[in-house]
């Protein structure tokens, strides 16, 4: 990868329908957590909590989204994406997470997609990413299938109010972050540290998914995706040992969610790991409601992981990984990756793993997977000059195309983020925007990566 990437317009041409666009969260931007009748969300709880974000930050304010959209519909607009991917905030819509409904909560969405459909911006809302009503959380949270449930009756609430104007949903954010690193080993809310236990939290998040696809279609919803992470798994060694807890691994990022929605089963038991028999209730017949058809399948993309087998000092696995440490306990340790660049989050900037990635997911499921969008990419950086972020993108830009070139059939890609944001556990310090955000003014100033993602498109749009 180069630090001077060539000129917009040699990048390779895109499909003239290619939905181009760029994503945010609501718990990561919005702000304004106690207005507009909003109730608690997980991670208002969980930030507020000592040690547990690493500046001590909380995400009360954020970038102020709610105040300020219009300020960041009219950036949207002056990049030229065709399409905006935004979270809405259970707990703004449904304080309680089930029964009472906050119409001042819907109300936000209503003008926030009216500004956006008046600049000419597709929204493309998610229903969930991450940040749990509480008080849905202080009764088990996804570990519970009430969740589920109520989540599909939220589904349906925003759905009836946004449904006229929104043609394309999301209903999860990435289950396996929140099964892994909420429940699993509490580094993000609601801090559960249950390693295998936290599985049942898995389950009713795609049961939950799956209930809400019902939702929506039932209101007429034509376009329904989700937003899963994803990155090749590469083995430590070809010892026996790290093959076999790479595939532990490949299975828990990769695997877990995917198989259930495309094939309508649990991975695992070729592996002696049949996480069937780990989850909760009446599991063959959510995994119909679960293996529901998808419009098209979100991918979340940003790095490979290298694993192996834990050593017996512990010695050659970091404590941390990606900034999330890892209990010893696990049986898999992530090893560096070397020989390429790194975010000033730490992570490897590996272009070619994302045409990797896509290659792997046709193979895989051949006919059964619907046509796939990259729902969210980027990287983190600190600096204003921003050449390694337009390095980064171009790069995957490439790879992407090099995948479509190969066959694979996508027909998306969204940036993360539109702007710096709260980046959960992290706090303000790992800045993934095209806007700089000042946090003492809440300013925003297009980077350089955002005048370079402005002339792609134009370059892009002119065929
Ligand atoms: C999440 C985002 C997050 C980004 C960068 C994804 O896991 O969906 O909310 O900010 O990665 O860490």
């Amino acid at each position: 990868m180069t630090l001077v990437p060539d000129p917009p317009a040699s990048l390779p041409r895109f499909p003239r329908d290619f939905l181009w666009g760029v994503s945010t969260s609501a718990a990561q931007i919005e702000g304004a957590v106690a207005e507009g009748g909003r109730g608690r969300s997980s991670w208002d709880v969980f930030a507020a909590e000592s040690g547990r974000i690493k500046d001590g930050s909380d995400a009360r304010v954020a970038t102020d989204h709610y105040h300020r959209y219009p300020e960041d519909v009219a950036l949207l607009k002056g990049l030229g994406v065709r399409a905006y991917r935004f979270s809405v905030a259970w707990p703004r819509v449904v304080p309680d997470g089930a029964g009472e409904v906050n119409a001042a909560g819907l109300d936000f969405y209503d003008r926030l997609v009216d500004a956006l459909l008046a600049a000419g911006v597709e929204p493309v809302p998610t229903l969930f990413h991450w940040d749990t009503p509480q008080a849905l959380e202080e009764g088990g949270g996804w570990l519970r299938r009430e969740t589920a449930e109520a989540f599909a009756g939220y589904a349906d609430v925003v759905a009836a109010r946004l449904g006229d104007r929104v043609g394309r949903w999301i209903t999860l954010n990435e289950p396996a972050e929140l099964t892994l690193l909420g429940y699993g080993v509490g580094q993000h809310a609601p801090g559960r540290q249950l390693l295998f236990d936290a599985l049942p939290a898995a389950h009713h998040q795609l049961l939950g998914h799956g209930l809400a696809v019902q939702a929506l279609r039932a209101r007429g919803a034509r376009s329904i995706g989700i937003a899963n992470s994803h990155g090749p798994t590469w083995a430590a060694s070809g010892s026996e040992a790290d093959r076999s807890a790479a595939d532990l691994y490949d299975l828990l990022l990769n695997r877990l969610f995917a198989e259930p929605l495309l094939l309508g089963r649990y991975p695992g038991a070729e592996l002696g790991f049949d996480v069937a028999d780990l989850m909760p209730g009446p599991v063959a017949e959510d995994l119909k409601v679960i293996s529901g058809p998808l419009d098209w399948y979100g991918i979340n993309y940003y790095q490979p992981t290298r694993v192996g087998a834990p050593t017996e000092s512990g010695g050659a696995a970091p404590a941390e990984f990606a900034g999330i440490a890892l209990p010893p306990e696990l049986p898999f340790a992530p090893r560096e990756i070397e020989g390429y660049p790194r975010t000033d989050f730490g992570w490897p900037v590996v272009p070619e793993a994302l045409t990797e990635l896509l290659v792997s997911f046709r193979e895989r499921y051949g006919d059964r997977l619907p046509p796939l969008v990259i729902t969210e990419n980027g990287c983190s950086y600190e600096g204003t000059e921003d050449e390694e972020r337009i390095a980064f993108l171009d790069g995957h830009l490439r790879a992407l195309h090099a995948a479509m070139a190969a066959g694979v059939d996508v027909r998306g890609y969204f940036v993360w983020s539109l702007m710096d944001n709260f980046e959960w556990a992290e706090g303000y310090a790992r800045r993934f925007g095209l806007v700089h955000i000042d946090y003492e003014t809440l300013a925003r100033t297009p980077k350089a990566s955002y005048r370079w993602l402005r002339d792609v498109l134009r370059e892009q749009e002119r065929g």
